[in-house]
């Protein structure tokens, strides 16, 4: 006996163990197969005794050979050993009355205010639009009025991809998109992620949702404005009052921010709202003749108006959350409020 000989009756063991137990169908023949393979006269001990007369060292790597194979037909032996008994057993056995206690999953709260918002404005006739991500630094900025040596545009902390693109900082952006791409009427919103350098805490992320909005054209009023604004509060929040401040936009003139009666002290005071009764929640105004310019609408032909929202901000009025981190955490036990 050799080793390629050894090597050779080695292999040929494994294949007629392989077709021998491929056929085991009880416990006893399972025994017996155990005998014939690694019992006190079985086949491997037959292999074993034929080394006996090579050198030291051949012996040396042969018996490592034969170890093996020891190892190997025992554990395939031992698992048949346990297929068997589990199939004799009755197989797995399912308590079909066990409490099932899966948990569903739901949209999340951000995503519902979305949807609420979305079908609010549809049903006023707004049609939804989406704009890049990755944003031409001119239309997140120069379209829009806001030039790079003019302070507010510091306003718009942003981040720069490469030259002349940037993360957008707002969703005004695809306000100047749709005006470079059809003549009005439009009136689109628009909802989507937006970008700025902002350090994280109980009010700010990097990344957050806005919502857009803009009506152009021939005729349109602040009346328009501030209706369609009141509208959208009522049917997001319930009975509330709402109030309309002077503010300022690069984009818009006259530009306001719209506050709401507080939800949660209805205007008593309270930390939510800082004690003054009213929570700001958008910016607004009528479109800028200059952004007309910019993107090639005839001088005083058009007007229009314009918003934009904050959807966390909402969403953390309505469900009354403390810190914005809540909203990215994806922790059941918040979550679950929400189910
Ligand atoms: N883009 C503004 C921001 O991110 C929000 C905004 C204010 C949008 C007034 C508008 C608007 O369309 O008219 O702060």
């Amino acid at each position: 006996m050799t080793r390629i000989l050894l090597k050779d009756q080695i292999s040929r063991l494994k294949d007629q163990f392989g077709s021998d137990i491929a056929v085991v169908s009880n416990l006893d023949s399972l025994d017996e197969l155990f005998r014939k393979y690694i019992g006190r006269n079985g086949l491997l001990r037959d292999l074993t005794s034929t080394i006996k007369d090579l050198s030291a060292e051949e012996k040396r790597t042969c018996g490592t050979e034969l170890n093996q194979l020891k190892d190997f037909l025992t554990s395939k032996l031992e698992e048949a050993k346990m297929t068997l008994k589990r199939k004799l057993e009755g197989g797995e056995k399912i308590d079909y009355t066990y409490p099932f206690s899966a948990q569903t999953g739901r949209e999340h709260p951000l995503y519902s205010t979305f949807e609420e918002i979305i079908t609010i404005m549809e049903r006023l006739g707004f049609e939804i639009v989406e704009g890049p991500e990755i944003e031409k630094e001119e239309y997140n900025f120069d379209f829009l009025n806001i030039p790079k040596e003019h302070p507010s545009h510091d306003i718009w902390n942003t981040f720069y991809v490469s030259e002349g693109k940037v993360l957008r900082s707002h969703t005004s952006p695809v306000q100047v998109r749709t005006m470079l791409s059809k003549k009005p009427p439009i009136k689109i919103v628009a909802p989507g992620k937006v970008y700025r350098p902002d350090t994280v805490d109980a009010g700010h992320l990097p990344v957050f949702h806005q919502l857009e909005g803009l009506y152009v054209d021939e005729n349109v009023t602040l009346p328009h404005l501030k209706g369609t604004l009141e509208v959208l509060a009522m049917q997001l929040f319930g009975e509330v009052e709402t109030k309309f401040r002077a503010s300022f936009f690069p984009f818009t003139e006259p530009s306001l921010e719209m506050d709401v009666s507080c939800v949660i002290c209805k205007k008593k005071g309270c930390p939510t709202c800082r004690y003054s009764g009213w929570i700001e929640i958008l910016g607004a105004g009528m479109v800028n003749q200059k952004v007309f310019k910019n993107v090639g609408y005839p001088e005083n032909k058009y007007s229009g108006f314009a918003f934009g929202l904050g959807i966390e901000r909402i969403t953390m009025i309505k469900y009354q959350i403390q810190d914005i981190r809540y909203l990215i955490e994806n922790n059941f036990r918040f979550l679950k409020h929400f189910i």
